[in-house]
Order: C-alpha cells, then sequence, then structure tokens
C-alpha cells in the first residue's frame, strides 16, 4: 500500500461575491514511504491548493471538494472526522511553507515552539525531556550552539536558520511525510542549496516521506525522485525526474525547465512562457 495516494483529485474555491475557480481539476499521483515527489508549476497552478488538501486545510467553504480521493496508508482523508483530521495534520503529515514569519509565532521562543509540537504529537514524551529533544532537532537541521537558541525569539534568526527551525518544528513530530512548500524560495540562492541538501540528508536518516513544491525545476536533483508538473490546475506530465529533466515531453515543462529563475527572486512569473501556445498544446 503506497503512503498516500492522490486520486483525480478535483477542487474549487466558490466565494460568495465572486466568480469560482476550478483550482485543482483531476491530479492524481502516489507516493511511497521514504520516497520524494516534487510538484512543479509556476504561480497559480494548484501546487498549495493541492498540498494543502491532503489534510483539508482548506476552509470549506468557500473550497470545495468536487471529487477524488485522497488515501493516506488507505484512509480516505476526504471521509475523516475534523477529531481525526487532528490526528493527521502535524503528525502524520507535517508541513514547512515558505515564509517561516507566517508560521512561526514572533511573540514565542524558539524552544516554547518546538515543545508545543512534543505536547501535540509525542505523548510518550514528557515535558522533562522536551530541552534535550529540542536540542537534538536543531542540531539535526545544522543550528550551531543549539542549546544557546533556545531562549531566541524568530526575529533573532536569519531567513536561513528560521527555515531550519521551521524544519526542526515539523520533524520533532515525527511524520511519515513532510510537505515542504517552497520552502526555499525566500532564501538566496547559495541558502537554497543548503536547505535542499539538509532535506536530503534528513530523509536518508529519518526516512520520511517528501513532497516538495517548487517553480524551480533545477533544485530536483539528488533529492526528488519524481515530478509532477502541474499547468492550470491539472496535471501536464510526470516522471522521474533525470528523465523529465533530459527530455521534457510538455512544452509547458520544458518551458519552466529553460526558465532559469533570477537568483534572491521571491516570487517569479514566468514571461518567457507563451500561455496561449501552451493552452492550444493542451
Ligand atoms: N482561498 C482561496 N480562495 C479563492 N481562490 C483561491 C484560494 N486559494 C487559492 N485560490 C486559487 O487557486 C488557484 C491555485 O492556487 P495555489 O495557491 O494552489 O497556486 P500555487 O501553484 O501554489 O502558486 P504559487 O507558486 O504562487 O504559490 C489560484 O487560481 C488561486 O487564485
Ligand atoms: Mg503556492
Amino acid at each position: 500500500m503506497s503512503l498516500l495516494s492522490v486520486e483525480n483529485l478535483r477542487l474549487s474555491f466558490r466565494p460568495e461575491d465572486r466568480p469560482a475557480v476550478e483550482a485543482v481539476k483531476g491530479v492524481s499521483f502516489s507516493l511511497e514511504e521514504g520516497e520524494t515527489l516534487a510538484i512543479v508549476g509556476e504561480s497559480g497552478s494548484g501546487k498549495s491548493v493541492t498540498a494543502m488538501a491532503l489534510t483539508r486545510l482548506l476552509p470549506a467553504p468557500p473550497a470545495h471538494y468536487e471529487g477524488g480521493r485522497i488515501l493516506l496508508r488507505g484512509r480516505d482523508v476526504l471521509a475523516l472526522s475534523e477529531a481525526e483530521l487532528r490526528g493527521v495534520r502535524g503528525k502524520e503529515i507535517a508541513y514547512v511553507f515558505q515564509d517561516p514569519m507566517t508560521s512561526l509565532n514572533p511573540v514565542f521562543t524558539i524552544r516554547s515552539q518546538i515543545a508545543e509540537t512534543l505536547r501535540l504529537h509525542r505523548p510518550e514524551l514528557s515535558p522533562g525531556d522536551y530541552d534535550r529533544e529540542i536540542v537534538y532537532w536543531l542540531n539535526e537541521v545544522g543550528i550551531v550552539n543549539a542549546a544557546d537558541r533556545l531562549k531566541s525569539y524568530p526575529h533573532e534568526l536569519s531567513g536561513g536558520m528560521q527555515q531550519r527551525v521551521m524544519i526542526a518544528m515539523a520533524l520533532a513530530a515525527r511524520p511519515a511525510l513532510l510537505v515542504a512548500d517552497e520552502p526555499t524560495t525566500a532564501l538566496d540562492a547559495t541558502v537554497q542549496k543548503q536547505i535542499i541538501d539538509l532535506l536530503a540528508r534528513l530523509q536518508q536518516q529519518h526516512g520520511m516521506a517528501i513532497l516538495l513544491i517548487t517553480h524551480n525545476f533545477h533544485i530536483l536533483p539528488g533529492l526528488a525522485h519524481r515530478v509532477v508538473v502541474m499547468f492550470r490546475g491539472q496535471m501536464v506530465e510526470t516522471g522521474l525526474t533525470d528523465d523529465i529533466l533530459r527530455n521534457p515531453s510538455h512544452p509547458y515543462s520544458r518551458a519552466l525547465i529553460d526558465c532559469v529563475p533570477k537568483i534572491g527572486a521571491r516570487k517569479h512569473r514566468l514571461a518567457s512562457i507563451d500561455h496561449a501556445a501552451l493552452s492550444a498544446a493542451g
């Protein structure tokens, strides 16, 4: 049985005051234990919506799950109760988002934020064990002098260190799947590379699966075994990373591969892509 199997997922937003948006139009993929799959696509293609749907993080309404199934070790996430979902979110599937400052709380220390993960998801630990466990995870993500960082606040850390703390916080729950949604987009190129290498090492050591979301094909070699390419809510190509990088079959994949993002660009639109031509190509 796969760790995660998404079958023909369809999802729309139907805000009261605006026209409906079909954000995900029939996406299917599966992920094995310990594997890394990347979802690649430009801004607005439905990557984050797909990722958040995995634990039903999107408020419904306005989100509507129109169809399909999301099977986590065979259990249909779309059929779980809110109480059951609380046992999945953060514990079985943990998230790291692009901007640490939206996930780290500025008024709490690093220690108290990771302790909260432990309190929620590691009932076998007693509070007396927390500091040791927190220092262990801060070391794991490459924070030097970890013990001295316990009392730091998020703003006292660099962007790269904040992202490392986010990863420590997610992994401290020992999830089966880490969803990393553009974990390096806000960072400069050198730090991006460090974070990608860190994820690859952590996966070897801890064995969790990773769903990596990005618009940058070039960070994938060495980390993501397989890729799903999304375009306007649809899956346009899937296959082994090396195969697609060498020989993309869809013109949109080719355009993404040819587009090398500007260093330090926080968000970038793929201005070079001719959307009308791609739509015609299907
Ligand atoms: N809460 C919401 N209400 C209405 N529409 C939404 C909502 N969230 C996302 N959408 C729409 O769903 C579509 C997919 O958005 P999504 O955030 O998944 O894109 P993305 O691929 O993650 O892009 P980015 O690279 O910019 O993060 C977009 O058209 C977006 O405007
Ligand atoms: Mg996104």
